[in-house]
């Protein structure tokens, strides 16, 4: 994983130049949908790291688990087709998400059992997901 982001890096003084991630059109209501998502997403990510740092590893698990892994899959669900961004993003772009949920909850497992040490090598695995994505989509 770590190849991959410093690889990003490259990629990032060419895309600075000009825009080259590509073009997922979702549906106005399924852009909502995601933004609102995202904006809960990035409140969640500081709130583990600040658990993390305040020494509250597993409560970092608990709540990485809960907001950003496996369990908060599948939120849309029960929306109008229209608003859900899943079934509208291209495969390799909605696989980057379902990757980025699983990895978040490797590291939720290892931080629910208090070990510290061991939960701050995974950490990384909260962002990793965030970066690869924003890096190779936009929406608009
Ligand atoms: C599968 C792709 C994908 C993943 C994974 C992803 N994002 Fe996003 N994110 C997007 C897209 C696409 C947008 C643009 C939405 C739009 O049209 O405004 C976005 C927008 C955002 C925004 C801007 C919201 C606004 O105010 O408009 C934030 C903040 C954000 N993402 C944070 C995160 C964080 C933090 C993570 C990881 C925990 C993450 N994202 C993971 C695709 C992704």
């Amino acid at each position: 994983m770590k190849a991959f982001i410093f690889a990003l890096f490259f990629v990032s003084t060419v895309a600075l130049a000009e825009d080259t991630r590509q073009l997922a059109k979702l549906p106005e209501p399924a852009q909502e949908s995601l933004r609102q998502e995202m904006l809960d997403n990035l409140v969640a990510v500081n709130e583990v790291l600040s658990l993390m740092a305040a020494g509250k590893v597993r409560e970092a698990g608990e709540a990485a688990e809960a907001k950003l892994g496996m369990s908060a899959m599948g939120k849309h669900r029960s929306k109008p087709f229209d608003a859900r961004p899943g079934p509208h993003m291209p495969p390799a772009m909605h696989g980057i998400g379902m990757d980025g949920h699983k990895a978040v909850s490797e590291f939720a497992a290892v931080a629910k059992t208090g070990d510290r040490d061991k939960a701050l090598a995974l950490l990384p695995n909260l962002t990793a997901a965030c970066v690869g994505c924003h890096f190779s989509y936009r929406t608009r």
